[in-house]
């Protein structure tokens, strides 16, 4: 079967490594864009949140595929790792980059870090497991609840620590973005060879929007512009 002739080659792993990556990012771009109406209010912002879970069925698709893209990201980011590895089982001695970017340098870590944060975010604000919880009369944050996002969000990033983490994270993620978007394009052969390519310029916006609109939240509730 041709699909499993193509799952079974470096290039048909990098290409499922590229699909699903893209997927990725069309995520990423919603959820901040859709995360941007924290700024609005708790009416707007809770609004969005009680459409998401009304849409029943639909959710559990999208949720689905995007555990699909996931799994599938980082089982080819492991497979052709080992595949490289067999490839030169004894490292280099001494590299020093060229023409290697740290983006590209950093993918398989920061991807690693990436997951971790996913694991935590979800924990976090999805089930509100490793939420703080207001167990004492003097507690600083509100407890979890699964009607207020808003309130989750601005109790959340009221500690510090919690905007540390959510902020390096996301400086991962626009490394892991500026990398991942334009190699994918390449990898897929979507573009004509060029120096300067378009789509390079094209992933350079994604991320810095997508990482300046990430990253604008937990800062602006920390700041106490969202209260
Ligand atoms: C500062 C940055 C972020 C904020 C404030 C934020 C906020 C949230 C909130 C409030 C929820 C729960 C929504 C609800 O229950 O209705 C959520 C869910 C989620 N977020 Fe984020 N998010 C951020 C960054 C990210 C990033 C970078 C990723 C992926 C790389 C991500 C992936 C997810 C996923 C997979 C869910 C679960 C969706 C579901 O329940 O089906 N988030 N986020």
């Amino acid at each position: 079967m041709w699909a499993l002739t193509l799952y079974r080659s470096t290039i048909g792993k990098k290409m499922i490594m590229a699909v699903t990556g893209l997927v990725l990012v069309v995520f990423v771009i919603g959820h901040m864009a859709g995360n941007l109406q924290q700024f609005l209010g708790p009416g707007r912002m809770n609004a969005y949140a009680a459409f998401l879970k009304s849409t029943g069925e639909l959710l559990w698709i999208a949720r689905l595929g995007l555990l699909a893209a996931t799994v599938l990201h980082v089982l080819m980011a492991y497979q052709l790792t080992q595949i490289k590895r067999a490839a030169r089982p004894i490292d280099y001695t001494r590299r020093e980059p060229q023409v290697s970017t740290l983006a590209s340098r950093t993918m398989r870590w920061g991807g690693v870090l990436l997951l971790v944060f996913i694991v935590f975010h979800i924990l976090h604000f999805t089930t509100g497991t490793v939420f703080p919880v207001a167990s004492r009369p003097d507690a600083q944050y509100p407890a979890f609840s699964h009607t207020d996002v808003y309130g989750n969000v601005v109790s959340a990033f009221r500690n510090p620590w919690v905007v540390l983490f959510y902020v390096v994270a996301m400086l991962f993620l626009l490394l892991h973005l500026f990398h991942g978007a334009w190699s994918s394009v390449r990898t897929l052969g979507l573009s004509k060879p060029s120096p300067d390519p378009l789509h390079r310029r094209v992933s350079t916006v994604i991320a810095v929007v997508v990482w300046l609109g990430f990253t604008a939240i937990p800062v602006a509730v920390f700041f106490g512009v969202i209260r």
